[in-house]
Protein backbone atom coordinates (compact mmCIF):
# COMPACT_ATOMS: atom_id res chain seq x y z
CA UNK A 1 0.00 0.00 0.00
CA UNK A 2 1.58 3.65 -1.09
CA UNK A 3 -1.44 5.24 0.54
CA UNK A 4 -3.36 7.92 -1.25
CA UNK A 5 -1.01 10.79 -1.29
CA UNK A 6 -1.57 13.32 -3.77
CA UNK A 7 0.15 13.75 -7.04
CA UNK A 8 -0.25 17.61 -7.32
CA UNK A 9 -0.07 19.55 -4.76
CA UNK A 10 -0.14 23.52 -4.61
CA UNK A 11 1.18 25.81 -2.21
CA UNK A 12 1.58 29.65 -2.15
CA UNK A 13 4.81 31.15 -1.63
CA UNK A 14 4.51 34.54 -0.64
CA UNK A 15 1.67 35.77 0.80
CA UNK A 16 -1.19 37.55 -1.34
CA UNK A 17 -1.43 40.51 1.18
CA UNK A 18 1.87 41.53 0.22
CA UNK A 19 1.63 40.38 -3.56
CA UNK A 20 -0.87 43.14 -3.85
CA UNK A 21 1.08 45.96 -1.78
CA UNK A 22 3.55 45.33 -4.53
CA UNK A 23 1.29 45.74 -7.50
CA UNK A 24 -0.31 48.84 -5.44
CA UNK A 25 3.43 49.91 -5.10
CA UNK A 26 4.65 49.32 -8.77
CA UNK A 27 1.65 50.63 -10.69
CA UNK A 28 1.83 53.92 -8.64
CA UNK A 29 5.22 54.41 -9.42
CA UNK A 30 5.20 53.28 -12.80
CA UNK A 31 2.27 54.81 -13.95
CA UNK A 32 3.12 58.64 -11.75
CA UNK A 33 6.87 58.53 -13.62
CA UNK A 34 7.89 60.83 -16.03
CA UNK A 35 9.20 57.29 -18.21
CA UNK A 36 6.15 55.57 -17.47
CA UNK A 37 6.35 51.53 -16.89
CA UNK A 38 4.62 48.43 -15.72
CA UNK A 39 6.72 45.38 -14.57
CA UNK A 40 5.82 42.88 -17.00
CA UNK A 41 5.03 40.37 -14.28
CA UNK A 42 1.29 41.60 -14.82
CA UNK A 43 1.57 40.41 -18.44
CA UNK A 44 0.66 36.54 -16.45
CA UNK A 45 -2.55 36.40 -15.13
CA UNK A 46 -5.04 33.13 -16.60
CA UNK A 47 -5.96 35.02 -19.94
CA UNK A 48 -2.26 36.62 -20.23
CA UNK A 49 -0.83 32.93 -19.63
CA UNK A 50 -2.80 31.59 -22.07
CA UNK A 51 -1.81 34.40 -24.79
CA UNK A 52 1.89 33.65 -24.19
CA UNK A 53 1.18 30.03 -24.87
CA UNK A 54 -0.50 30.98 -28.19
CA UNK A 55 2.51 33.18 -28.82
CA UNK A 56 5.06 29.90 -28.59
CA UNK A 57 3.04 28.24 -31.43
CA UNK A 58 3.50 31.21 -34.06
CA UNK A 59 5.66 30.82 -36.54
CA UNK A 60 7.50 33.88 -35.93
CA UNK A 61 8.20 33.24 -32.25
CA UNK A 62 11.22 30.90 -33.23
CA UNK A 63 12.21 31.02 -29.24
CA UNK A 64 10.00 28.36 -28.53
CA UNK A 65 10.95 26.15 -31.55
CA UNK A 66 14.81 26.15 -31.20
CA UNK A 67 14.26 25.68 -27.57
CA UNK A 68 12.18 22.79 -28.48
CA UNK A 69 14.96 21.46 -30.61
CA UNK A 70 17.64 22.00 -27.99
CA UNK A 71 15.98 19.74 -25.93
CA UNK A 72 14.76 17.24 -28.25
CA UNK A 73 18.56 16.39 -29.28
CA UNK A 74 20.31 16.75 -25.51
CA UNK A 75 17.76 16.30 -23.13
CA UNK A 76 19.14 12.74 -22.53
CA UNK A 77 22.68 14.07 -21.94
CA UNK A 78 21.42 16.88 -19.66
CA UNK A 79 19.36 14.77 -17.34
CA UNK A 80 22.69 12.29 -17.27
CA UNK A 81 24.92 15.37 -16.33
CA UNK A 82 22.74 15.82 -13.27
CA UNK A 83 20.80 12.61 -12.51
CA UNK A 84 18.38 14.82 -10.23
CA UNK A 85 15.94 13.53 -7.98
CA UNK A 86 13.94 16.30 -8.21
CA UNK A 87 13.50 18.86 -11.52
CA UNK A 88 12.59 22.33 -10.68
CA UNK A 89 11.31 24.32 -13.24
CA UNK A 90 11.42 28.43 -12.61
CA UNK A 91 8.31 30.24 -14.58
CA UNK A 92 7.21 26.89 -15.76
CA UNK A 93 4.33 28.16 -17.62
CA UNK A 94 2.29 25.13 -19.10
CA UNK A 95 5.20 22.68 -18.85
CA UNK A 96 5.02 21.79 -22.25
CA UNK A 97 8.72 21.49 -23.27
CA UNK A 98 9.28 20.31 -19.39
CA UNK A 99 8.08 17.07 -20.73
CA UNK A 100 11.53 16.37 -22.82
CA UNK A 101 13.42 16.13 -19.39
CA UNK A 102 10.82 14.58 -17.53
CA UNK A 103 10.97 11.79 -20.62
CA UNK A 104 14.59 11.65 -20.19
CA UNK A 105 14.17 11.60 -16.63
CA UNK A 106 12.52 8.05 -16.75
CA UNK A 107 14.34 6.50 -18.98
CA UNK A 108 17.55 6.92 -16.72
CA UNK A 109 15.54 6.09 -13.53
CA UNK A 110 16.54 9.35 -12.06
CA UNK A 111 13.62 11.48 -9.91
CA UNK A 112 9.86 11.36 -9.18
CA UNK A 113 9.69 14.69 -8.50
CA UNK A 114 8.33 17.56 -10.48
CA UNK A 115 8.57 21.40 -8.97
CA UNK A 116 6.69 24.03 -11.17
CA UNK A 117 7.05 27.50 -9.28
CA UNK A 118 4.62 30.21 -11.49
CA UNK A 119 2.95 33.10 -10.96
CA UNK A 120 -0.20 31.64 -12.71
CA UNK A 121 -2.48 29.59 -10.16
CA UNK A 122 -4.45 28.43 -14.09
CA UNK A 123 -1.11 27.30 -15.48
CA UNK A 124 0.01 25.85 -12.41
CA UNK A 125 -2.91 23.38 -12.24
CA UNK A 126 -3.16 22.75 -15.61
CA UNK A 127 0.58 22.04 -15.84
CA UNK A 128 -0.49 19.91 -12.64
CA UNK A 129 -3.07 17.70 -14.17
CA UNK A 130 -1.76 17.24 -17.93
CA UNK A 131 1.26 15.87 -16.35
CA UNK A 132 0.33 13.32 -13.79
CA UNK A 133 -1.71 11.90 -16.21
CA UNK A 134 0.83 11.66 -18.82
CA UNK A 135 3.55 10.29 -15.62
CA UNK A 136 1.84 7.78 -13.83
CA UNK A 137 4.84 7.36 -12.08
CA UNK A 138 5.53 11.13 -11.18
CA UNK A 139 4.61 13.60 -8.18
CA UNK A 140 4.23 17.72 -9.30
CA UNK A 141 4.22 20.19 -6.53
CA UNK A 142 2.94 23.62 -7.53
CA UNK A 143 4.38 26.68 -5.62
CA UNK A 144 2.50 29.87 -6.72
CA UNK A 145 4.83 33.00 -6.17
CA UNK A 146 6.70 35.21 -8.36
CA UNK A 147 10.64 33.93 -8.78
CA UNK A 148 11.61 37.23 -8.27
CA UNK A 149 11.14 37.27 -4.53
CA UNK A 150 10.29 33.71 -3.39
CA UNK A 151 12.98 30.75 -4.80
CA UNK A 152 13.81 30.36 -1.27
CA UNK A 153 10.58 28.85 0.05
CA UNK A 154 10.98 26.44 -2.12
CA UNK A 155 11.67 23.47 -0.26
CA UNK A 156 14.76 21.15 -1.11
CA UNK A 157 13.82 17.13 -1.65
CA UNK A 158 17.92 15.79 -2.57
CA UNK A 159 19.82 16.43 -5.69
CA UNK A 160 18.42 19.15 -7.93
CA UNK A 161 18.21 20.25 -11.37
CA UNK A 162 16.67 23.68 -11.38
CA UNK A 163 15.73 24.88 -14.82
CA UNK A 164 14.82 28.33 -15.61
CA UNK A 165 13.84 28.29 -19.83
CA UNK A 166 12.34 30.05 -22.23
CA UNK A 167 14.58 33.00 -22.36
CA UNK A 168 12.44 34.42 -19.06
CA UNK A 169 15.85 35.56 -17.93
CA UNK A 170 15.78 38.14 -20.72
CA UNK A 171 12.87 39.86 -19.07
CA UNK A 172 14.88 40.74 -15.72
CA UNK A 173 16.88 43.96 -17.03
CA UNK A 174 20.42 44.09 -16.21
CA UNK A 175 20.82 45.77 -12.77
CA UNK A 176 17.74 42.63 -11.38
CA UNK A 177 19.91 39.58 -13.10
CA UNK A 178 22.88 39.40 -10.76
CA UNK A 179 20.43 39.04 -7.36
CA UNK A 180 18.88 36.44 -9.10
CA UNK A 181 21.40 34.49 -10.10
CA UNK A 182 22.73 34.20 -6.32
CA UNK A 183 19.18 33.58 -5.53
CA UNK A 184 19.88 31.00 -7.92
CA UNK A 185 23.14 29.71 -6.60
CA UNK A 186 21.59 29.43 -2.79
CA UNK A 187 19.33 27.13 -4.24
CA UNK A 188 21.79 24.98 -5.75
CA UNK A 189 24.27 22.22 -3.55
CA UNK A 190 27.40 21.14 -4.69
CA UNK A 191 25.81 18.44 -7.00
CA UNK A 192 23.11 20.39 -8.50
CA UNK A 193 22.54 21.96 -11.65
CA UNK A 194 21.17 24.74 -13.58
CA UNK A 195 20.00 24.72 -17.32
CA UNK A 196 19.35 27.94 -18.58
CA UNK A 197 17.47 28.90 -21.55
CA UNK A 198 19.34 31.55 -23.76
CA UNK A 199 18.00 34.00 -26.86
CA UNK A 200 20.80 34.60 -28.45
CA UNK A 201 21.40 38.11 -30.24
CA UNK A 202 20.94 38.22 -33.60
CA UNK A 203 19.06 40.04 -36.46
CA UNK A 204 16.97 42.87 -36.11
CA UNK A 205 14.52 41.61 -38.70
CA UNK A 206 14.27 38.22 -36.89
CA UNK A 207 13.78 39.80 -33.40
CA UNK A 208 10.66 42.53 -34.61
CA UNK A 209 8.87 39.90 -36.42
CA UNK A 210 8.96 37.77 -33.16
CA UNK A 211 7.58 39.93 -30.80
CA UNK A 212 4.98 41.75 -33.51
CA UNK A 213 3.66 38.73 -35.18
CA UNK A 214 1.21 38.98 -38.00
CA UNK A 215 -1.45 37.72 -36.16
CA UNK A 216 -1.60 40.56 -33.75
CA UNK A 217 -0.88 37.53 -30.96
CA UNK A 218 1.78 39.99 -29.27
CA UNK A 219 0.09 43.13 -29.28
CA UNK A 220 -2.98 41.23 -27.69
CA UNK A 221 -0.26 39.38 -24.98
CA UNK A 222 1.13 43.58 -24.68
CA UNK A 223 -2.23 45.25 -23.75
CA UNK A 224 -3.18 42.71 -21.54
CA UNK A 225 -1.62 44.10 -19.14
CA UNK A 226 -3.99 47.19 -19.30
CA UNK A 227 -7.00 44.55 -18.84
CA UNK A 228 -4.76 43.02 -15.55
CA UNK A 229 -4.64 46.73 -13.62
CA UNK A 230 -8.46 47.71 -14.87
CA UNK A 231 -9.38 44.63 -13.32
CA UNK A 232 -7.52 44.42 -9.86
CA UNK A 233 -7.34 48.37 -9.18
CA UNK A 234 -10.68 49.37 -10.76
CA UNK A 235 -9.34 51.26 -13.43
CA UNK A 236 -10.56 52.80 -16.76
CA UNK A 237 -7.48 52.69 -18.86
CA UNK A 238 -8.82 52.95 -22.22
CA UNK A 239 -7.43 50.05 -24.17
CA UNK A 240 -7.89 51.24 -27.56
CA UNK A 241 -6.01 54.47 -26.67
CA UNK A 242 -2.56 52.56 -26.64
CA UNK A 243 -0.84 50.73 -29.63
CA UNK A 244 1.60 47.89 -29.29
CA UNK A 245 5.29 49.22 -29.82
CA UNK A 246 8.15 46.96 -30.14
CA UNK A 247 11.85 47.29 -30.78
CA UNK A 248 15.55 46.71 -30.64
CA UNK A 249 17.25 49.00 -28.39
CA UNK A 250 20.90 48.07 -29.72
CA UNK A 251 22.89 49.57 -27.15
CA UNK A 252 21.62 46.83 -24.49
CA UNK A 253 20.68 43.96 -26.89
CA UNK A 254 17.04 43.89 -25.42
CA UNK A 255 13.57 44.22 -27.06
CA UNK A 256 11.37 46.55 -25.43
CA UNK A 257 7.57 46.38 -25.76
CA UNK A 258 5.46 49.64 -24.56
CA UNK A 259 2.29 50.67 -25.04
CA UNK A 260 1.91 54.35 -26.92
CA UNK A 261 -0.86 56.56 -26.41
CA UNK A 262 -2.56 57.32 -30.28
CA UNK A 263 -4.32 60.42 -28.10
CA UNK A 264 -4.29 62.08 -25.32
CA UNK A 265 -5.51 59.82 -21.82
CA UNK A 266 -6.90 60.33 -18.70
CA UNK A 267 -7.52 57.52 -16.46
CA UNK A 268 -8.33 56.67 -13.03
CA UNK A 269 -7.61 53.73 -10.72
CA UNK A 270 -10.40 53.64 -7.75
CA UNK A 271 -9.32 51.49 -5.85
CA UNK A 272 -6.10 53.56 -5.01
CA UNK A 273 -7.34 57.03 -5.57
CA UNK A 274 -4.95 57.42 -8.56
CA UNK A 275 -5.46 59.58 -11.82
CA UNK A 276 -2.96 59.99 -14.20
CA UNK A 277 -2.64 61.19 -17.79
CA UNK A 278 -0.77 60.46 -21.03
CA UNK A 279 -0.28 62.95 -23.76
CA UNK A 280 -0.58 61.86 -27.36
CA UNK A 281 2.96 60.04 -28.51
CA UNK A 282 3.73 58.98 -24.80
CA UNK A 283 4.20 55.38 -23.73
CA UNK A 284 4.34 52.76 -21.04
CA UNK A 285 7.48 50.59 -20.78
CA UNK A 286 5.95 47.37 -20.70
CA UNK A 287 8.77 44.74 -20.96
CA UNK A 288 12.50 44.12 -21.71
CA UNK A 289 13.65 41.08 -23.55
CA UNK A 290 17.03 40.60 -23.72
CA UNK A 291 19.51 38.67 -25.74
CA UNK A 292 22.49 37.39 -25.05
CA UNK A 293 26.20 36.27 -26.26
CA UNK A 294 28.08 33.39 -24.33
CA UNK A 295 30.19 35.32 -22.87
CA UNK A 296 27.99 37.73 -20.93
CA UNK A 297 26.17 34.42 -19.99
CA UNK A 298 29.24 33.16 -18.37
CA UNK A 299 30.10 35.83 -17.05
CA UNK A 300 26.71 36.86 -15.48
CA UNK A 301 26.65 33.18 -14.36
CA UNK A 302 30.52 33.85 -12.91
CA UNK A 303 29.85 36.62 -11.12
CA UNK A 304 27.01 34.92 -8.87
CA UNK A 305 29.46 31.87 -8.20
CA UNK A 306 28.25 29.67 -10.82
CA UNK A 307 30.32 28.18 -13.22
CA UNK A 308 29.21 26.75 -17.01
CA UNK A 309 30.00 23.42 -17.46
CA UNK A 310 27.68 22.66 -20.99
CA UNK A 311 26.19 24.99 -23.41
CA UNK A 312 24.19 23.56 -26.08
CA UNK A 313 22.89 25.59 -29.82
CA UNK A 314 19.76 24.95 -31.97
CA UNK A 315 21.13 24.06 -35.75
CA UNK A 316 20.32 27.73 -36.63
CA UNK A 317 21.84 29.23 -33.37
CA UNK A 318 19.45 30.99 -32.56
CA UNK A 319 19.00 29.51 -29.00
CA UNK A 320 20.98 28.01 -26.35
CA UNK A 321 20.43 26.25 -23.02
CA UNK A 322 23.59 26.20 -20.62
CA UNK A 323 24.43 23.99 -17.60
CA UNK A 324 25.95 25.18 -15.10
CA UNK A 325 26.91 24.20 -11.18
CA UNK A 326 27.87 26.05 -8.09
CA UNK A 327 31.45 27.01 -8.39
CA UNK A 328 34.29 25.77 -5.57
C1 LIG B 1 8.31 34.07 -21.90
C2 LIG B 1 9.17 35.96 -21.12
C3 LIG B 1 10.53 34.65 -22.49
O1 LIG B 1 10.37 37.58 -23.55
O2 LIG B 1 10.17 36.31 -25.29
C4 LIG B 1 6.75 36.93 -25.70
C5 LIG B 1 7.54 36.77 -23.26
N1 LIG B 1 6.84 38.76 -24.58
N2 LIG B 1 6.34 37.94 -26.49
C6 LIG B 1 9.83 36.66 -24.17
C7 LIG B 1 7.06 37.46 -24.50
C8 LIG B 1 6.41 39.04 -25.80
C9 LIG B 1 8.70 35.87 -23.51
N3 LIG B 1 9.17 35.16 -22.28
Amino acid sequence: MTGNAPRFTLTRIGNPHSVREQMIKDVRTGLTARHKSLPSIYFYDDYGSALFEEITRLPEYYLARAETEILETYAYDIIAAIHPDELVEIGAGYARKTRLLLTAIHEQEAGSLYVAIDVSEASLRHAGALLTESYPWLRVEGYLGDFGSDLGAVPRHGRRLVAFLGSTVGNLPREQRPGFFRAVASMLGDEDGFLLGIDLIKDEETLLAAYDDSEGVSAAFNKNILTVINRELDGDIDLDAFDHETKLNAETGCMEQSLRANRDVRARLDAIDLDFSLVVGESIHTEWSCKFTRDQVDEELAAAGLVTTNWWNDSEDRFALTLARRSR
